[in-house]
């Protein structure tokens, strides 16, 4: 296709390229617009030697390899801000779904077990309002996640590692307090997470950290499945020291048909939607269109990973 300003061509199906697919595909391409699920590494970047830009769908880029990308003078891009919100909302639909046993309340109508019409002890799960929230992570999410905290009169703890405001700054901004991991782990009802997948923080909620992690209390992931060790927490699960999990994000995606979450009742599982609302994927594709046609007309993209190769 030629859209007047670039030839371009696209993938045709919903199912990923695999490697080779991309390699034959783009070989000539200067710009490429990847999703999460394309993997950008050292050897496929090697293979496509005329590219400039790699643009991102997507604010997390964990499945490209920047510091390649870098070495070799290709720039980068990605999708922040415009997904904060909606991801915050999906993040707050798993934390009541979850805490109110939504899913399996509606699957109880459905198989026709709503026999008698009020019960006192009927699906019972754990209250929200005046519970405590732990947030990992305090980027732009985990702000827009505590902001929704404060309607349901939450008391909110947060654990940062890189963060641009001074701690103090912070807790004022957010209206949280910051604590340690094991601290914000043993008190908080409801932990979730907000870091990107980097090698600091592959399995940075394994058994240790579950384990601290109190009695009946609920753990969120919409960040990156990479960032929970799912089989500990398949064990927590099922030890019954977590109360439930409300998961969008999977080591493997899409998450086996035979995983053994699957089977949980007390898991709410979503496909990775955090950001799938429709006003925010056609954002994020003017966004990418942006960054794209900068990069290849030689000006700075609005939103680029790697600066330091201008
Ligand atoms: C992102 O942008 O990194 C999200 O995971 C996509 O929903």
């Amino acid at each position: 296709m030629i859209t007047g300003m670039f030839y371009v061509t696209t993938w045709p199906s919903e199912h990923p390229p695999s490697k080779e697919e991309i390699v034959e595909m783009a070989a000539d391409c200067q710009g490429l617009i990847t999703l999460l699920s394309d993997t950008i590494d050292a050897d496929m970047i090697t293979n496509l030697p005329n590219l400039k830009v790699i643009t991102q769908y997507a604010v997390g880029y964990d499945n490209i390899d920047v510091k390649e990308a870098t070495r070799r003078g290709i720039i980068v891009t990605n999708t922040p801000g415009v997904l904060t919100e909606t991801t915050a909302d999906l993040t707050w639909s798993l934390i009541m779904a979850t805490a109110r046993r939504i899913v399996e309340a509606d699957r109880y109508i459905r198989k026709g077990n709503w026999n008698v019409a009020w019960g006192p002890q009927l699906l019972l799960g754990a209250d929200i309002y005046d519970a405590t929230l732990g947030i990992i992570g305090m980027g732009r999410i985990g702000k827009a996640v505590a902001r929704r905290a404060q309607g349901f009169n939450m008391r909110v703890l947060f654990h940062s590692r890189s963060h641009n405001e001074s701690i103090a700054a912070l807790e004022e901004l957010v209206g949280a307090q910051s604590t340690s991991l094991d601290t914000l782990l043993r008190e908080s009802d409801i932990v979730s997470l907000h870091v990107p997948l980097t090698s600091a923080t592959i399995h940075l909620i394994g058994e240790k950290e579950l384990g601290i992690m109190k009695k009946g209390s609920i753990l969120v992931n919409t960040s990156r499945g990479q960032v929970v060790d799912q089989d500990a927490l398949y064990r927590a699960l099922t030890s019954g020291h977590l109360g439930g999990a409300g998961l969008d994000v999977f080591t493997e995606e899409p998450i086996p048909k035979d995983s053994p979450l699957i089977g949980l009742p007390n898991v709410v599982l979503v496909p990775h939607i955090g950001s799938a609302s429709k006003n925010t994927r056609a954002t994020m594709a003017t966004m990418c269109a942006k960054n794209i046609i900068a990069a290849l007309n030689g000006e700075r993209p609005p939103n680029i990973v790697n600066p330091e190769v201008l």
